[in-house]
């Protein structure tokens, strides 16, 4: 009987990723892993789970940190090495005895790619690597009167280069280190480098393994989505308490500075968690931090100044009888329900979100994108910004109703509901004659 269940629960499993195999598929991903990933007794599976995506398609990008490992070479040489806020000063010795560090890094992280064994999730995999020399560096300088010697900084990254190697089929694998044109080398922040290839080859997410299961709260709980802005927070307050940014600070400050560049979404996952990749990919709930960028037509809550602006985006969609007719009065009084979006002055989107607590609910109501401004996903980001107000209100499921939109909505993962499941308080209003389906999602 087990058995039975154990093997719906995985025929089930499988059937529900498949939408996220098909999002994912020729898509590029940038994954940052920090040296202490690769000293967990995680890091084998991280390494099968890298080979999972690049058998479904994915194409990858391994950034790779050495800190770690970089220590543990100078301990072992008699030599160290101040910083200068989060740089090595990088002195000859240094860059030597770095140099070593790396080159065994990537001997470990080929040699755990080029697995087969028979009965092994690597069986077949037949993953091919590069080792890029696509990262070309500039001296950082002198700092506050430091020399930092050889510690440097990006200066561009081939591009073009990369992409042959990812239209090959290969995996890039980069390390934190850069030349430059007079043929010198220089010790760079992986996490520098990661941020740098992720915006420059137009990467659709940049992923990073961290000590953490992500961004946490006060209360020690993982925040699954932030946006930019509130990352930034995190990172000003929490430095401030430690003084030194820890590996998750270092990645989520790479993250808000790619999602300003353009990436639009950036993860942050625990590298000590079995399957935390996968889990994040392919399944809704995920399991780490997402920082998200949100559209740069900042979405914002509706004041009573906007009311023009909406009645006339609004109207035209009533006289067709698309949207339920609402008075100047009732939008006066529900103003703060509304969110919308602006440009050059005008408002171009709208949603509502009228929450029933009670019932752990919230109706998504009013969405709007103005004809003109259509298929740049408006409405789309206007819904992920009511399902994340949604759950910090503590709601769980957002429903709609709806006349001629109904595939738009069950395209985006909302599903026939019954009128017997909508709140009393809504139940009681609805019209019949209107006869809207009613859609619901799940948003936690
Ligand atoms: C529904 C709505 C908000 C979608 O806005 P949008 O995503 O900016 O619209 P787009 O035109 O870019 O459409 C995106 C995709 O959805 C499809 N779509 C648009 N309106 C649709 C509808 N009413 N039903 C089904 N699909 C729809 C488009 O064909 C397009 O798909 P494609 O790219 O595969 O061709 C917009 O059509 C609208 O304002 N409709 C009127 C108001 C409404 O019905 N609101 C919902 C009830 S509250």
């Amino acid at each position: 009987m087990e058995a039975v269940t154990n093997s719906t629960q995985l025929i089930n499993w499988f059937r529900n990723s498949a939408p996220y195999i098909n999002a994912h598929r020729h898509k590029t991903f940038v994954l940052m892993i920090g040296g202490e990933a690769l000293e967990t007794d995680n890091f084998q599976y991280i390494i099968n789970d890298i080979a999972l995506l690049n058998s479904l398609g994915v194409k990858l990008v391994l950034v790779h940190g050495v800190r770690p490992q970089i220590q543990k070479q100078l301990e072992m040489n008699g030599h160290s090495s101040e910083f200068y806020q989060d740089v090595r000063i990088t002195d000859d010795r240094s860059l030597e005895l770095i140099k070593q560090a790396i080159g065994r890094v990537q001997i470990e992280l080929q040699a755990g790619l080029s697995m087969g064994l028979v009965n092994s999730p690597m069986q077949g995999a037949a993953i091919r690597t590069v080792i890029s020399n696509v990262v070309t560096a500039q001296p950082i300088g002198v700092k506050d009167g430091i020399d930092l010697c050889h510690a440097g900084k990006v200066r561009r990254i081939d591009v073009e280069g990369l992409r042959t190697q990812l239209s090959s089929g290969a995996i890039p694998i980069i390390s934190p280190i850069g030349y430059s044109v007079t043929g010198e080398v220089f010790n760079l922040l992986a996490e520098e480098v990661a941020t740098q290839v992720a915006i420059d080859l137009k990467a659709d997410k940049l992923i990073g393994f961290c000590s953490n299961q992500g961004v946490l709260d006060e209360q020690g709980n993982v925040i699954s989505e932030l946006l930019p802005e509130q990352a930034q927070e995190h990172i000003d307050r929490n430095e401030l308490l430690s003084g030194q940014a820890s590996g998750t600070l270092r990645f989520l400050r790479a993250a808000v500075a790619a999602c300003q560049a353009d990436v639009t979404r950036c993860h942050l996952l625990s590298y000590h968690q079995d399957g935390a990749l996968l889990k994040e990919l392919f399944t809704r709930d995920g399991t780490g931090s997402q920082i998200v960028k949100e559209s740069y037509e900042q979405i914002r809550p509706a004041t009573i100044d906007d009311i023009g602006g909406l009645l006339q985006l609004i109207e035209p969609l009533e006289k067709q009888g698309i949207l339920v007719k609402r008075s100047r009065e009732l939008l006066e009084n529900e103003i703060e329900s509304f969110f919308i979006v602006e440009r050059d002055g005008m408002v171009i989107g709208c949603a509502a979100l009228y929450p029933f607590p009670d019932d752990k609910t919230g109706e998504l109501a009013c969405l709007v994108s103005h004809p003109k401004y259509r298929r740049a996903a408006r409405a789309d980001n206007l819904v992920a910004h009511v399902e994340r107000r949604g759950r910090q209100l503590g709601l769980e499921s957002i429903f709609v109703l709806t006349t001629q939109s109904i595939h738009w909505f069950r395209e985006r993962g909302f599903v026939f509901a019954e009128i017997s499941h909508l709140p009393n308080a809504k139940k009681e209003m609805y019209n019949l004659k209107r006869n809207s389906k009613v859609l619901v999602k799940k948003i936690i």
